[in-house]
């Protein structure tokens, strides 16, 4: 109850500061009832200047039913900070729904003269007629700050992956399609976004420096057609035209003062193995840790730092260009996919200045143990018998993935394809 009212207390407060510098959030189902109610859960990453919560978010049908905590993830002394909160709410369906953020205002100056800050989110949680499960929404996360030097042209592919397997685009947020998505829609001049969610800085002169507000929207759509249904019995269809839900992703872009080489290792800092490829899938189960071995080179740096964002408790230790990030998930998160995304600072003494790698994300999933099969029988089976079912136990988990029943069993030695090399061109990438 302390904490519901600490949320409202804020609201007030929140609204009067210029200290906005971005959000994205995402949710979860955690368990629906018989009488249609939905127990979920909201992920709320949000950045500012000096580390306020801005996640004045509150559903059409009230606060009063949510709750919230949160943890500090990221603060840099320049002034980006970034806080990761978690919200529980009991909707009282499965009907989709639109949630509207009260105005923030940016942290100004902003380059493309956007100063109020909206966004919306949609939230759609009925049973996906492809899964069988509630539908689930695409999953990423930003860093506090974006920064590039203005002749170093660079494309940031922003993570989007989505646990149903859907297709995730993005857009520009855009007031003509839904007016909460932003309240000053000006486009950032220097960026392009392609809908795979890549933004594309091109290069530039010296009068395009600056900070630049980025106001994205990330929707998913189902490759096949398919149906969502509620507990009551009402449904709907959506084929590969219309999205399921859309999620804010919001942050600062800040370009900044040319490098004197635009050479990946050298001033600017570059990951190498056995840092993991970006969009890298890797499994841990409840209570256990999963490391991540991320290692930077920049030969003419001199300090260092790693920018991260990620779930609460990712813990990073090391340093000079050596890091190991930690996580280990707790029950709460079973069946949950959590975003991962890292960037690392160099600051160069030759020429004073800092410059930021690319950026790496990856997606740690959350599973679930399956070390016990059920075979029910009203007597204890002969080996045969055991093996048959679960062979039929087996077959039906298969089908329910794809395989088509009528398909026979082939036994033959299949040889492993030859190791192909990548074409000449992608060599050098
Ligand atoms: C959510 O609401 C449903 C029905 O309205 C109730 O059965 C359930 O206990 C509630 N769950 C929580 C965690 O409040
Ligand atoms: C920015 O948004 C606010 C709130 O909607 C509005 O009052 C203001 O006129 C907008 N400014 C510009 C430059 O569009
Ligand atoms: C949507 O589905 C139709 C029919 O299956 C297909 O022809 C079309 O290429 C799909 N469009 C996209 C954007 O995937
Ligand atoms: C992070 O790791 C360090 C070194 O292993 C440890 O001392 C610290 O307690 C950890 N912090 C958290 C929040 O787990
Ligand atoms: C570089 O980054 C460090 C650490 O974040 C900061 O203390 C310093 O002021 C920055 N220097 C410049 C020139 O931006
Ligand atoms: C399997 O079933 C599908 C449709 O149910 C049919 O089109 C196909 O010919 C069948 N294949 C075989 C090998 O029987």
């Amino acid at each position: 109850m302390e904490r519901v009212v600490l949320l409202l207390l804020l609201l007030p407060v929140c609204c009067g500061h210029s200290d906005y510098q971005g959000k994205v959030m995402t949710y979860y189902t955690l368990e629906t009832y018989s009488d249609g109610s939905v127990l979920m859960v909201i992920r709320y990453k949000s950045n500012s200047k000096r580390c306020y919560i801005n996640n004045n978010w509150c559903p059409p049908d009230g606060c009063f039913q949510v709750s919230y905590s949160f943890d500090r993830i990221y603060y840099s002394a320049e002034g980006f900070c970034q806080f990761d909160s978690i919200w529980t709410r009991n909707a009282s369906s499965q009907a989709p729904f639109m949630m509207k953020s009260k105005s923030d205002l940016w942290t100004s100056p902003i380059v493309n003269e956007v100063t109020v800050a909206g966004a919306s989110i949609v939230v759609d949680l009925r049973k996906r007629s492809d899964t069988g499960q509630a539908n689930r929404c695409p999953q990423t996360t930003i860093l506090p700050v974006f920064r590039v030097p203005y002749n170093c042209p660079r494309d940031i592919q922003l993570l989007s992956f989505d646990p149903d397997g859907d297709l995730v685009q993005c857009r520009f947020a855009n007031d003509e399609i839904d007016p909460a998505e932003c309240a000053n829609c000006t486009l950032p001049s220097v960026l392009s976004l392609s809908s795979s969610c890549t933004l594309s800085f091109r290069l530039s002169s010296s009068s395009s420096q600056g900070r630049y507000a980025v106001q994205l929207v990330m929707e998913d759509f189902p490759r096949t057609q398919i149906t969502l249904s509620q507990t009551n019995g009402q449904q709907e269809v959506k084929d590969n035209t219309t999205s399921i839900s859309k999620i804010p992703v919001q942050f600062l872009f800040l370009v900044e003062d040319a490098a004197p080489s635009c050479t990946l290792g050298r001033f600017l800092p570059e990951f190498i193995p056995p840092t993991p490829e970006h969009g890298t899938e890797i499994g841990v189960q409840v209570h256990e840790t999963v490391d991540i071995q991320i290692e930077v080179q920049a030969e003419d740096a001199r300090a260092w730092e790693l920018l991260l964002s990620g779930p609460s408790r990712i813990n990073v230790t090391g340093s000079g260009g050596h890091y190991v990030l930690t996580w280990t998930p707790d029950q709460a998160e079973d069946g949950q996919s959590h975003p991962v995304c890292f960037s690392a600072q160099a600051f160069v003494k030759q020429v004073e200045a800092n410059y930021t790698s690319r950026l790496r994300c990856v997606i740690i999933t959350v599973g679930k143990v399956v070390n016990k099969v059920w075979l029910l029988s009203p007597a204890p089976l002969p080996e045969e018998a055991l093996r048959s079912a679960l062979v039929k136990k087996v077959k039906m988990e298969l089908v329910k993935l794809g395989l088509r029943i009528n398909v026979s069993l082939v036994n033959r030695i299949l040889k492993s394809p030859p190791a192909k090399s990548p074409p000449a061109a992608c060599q050098n990438l």
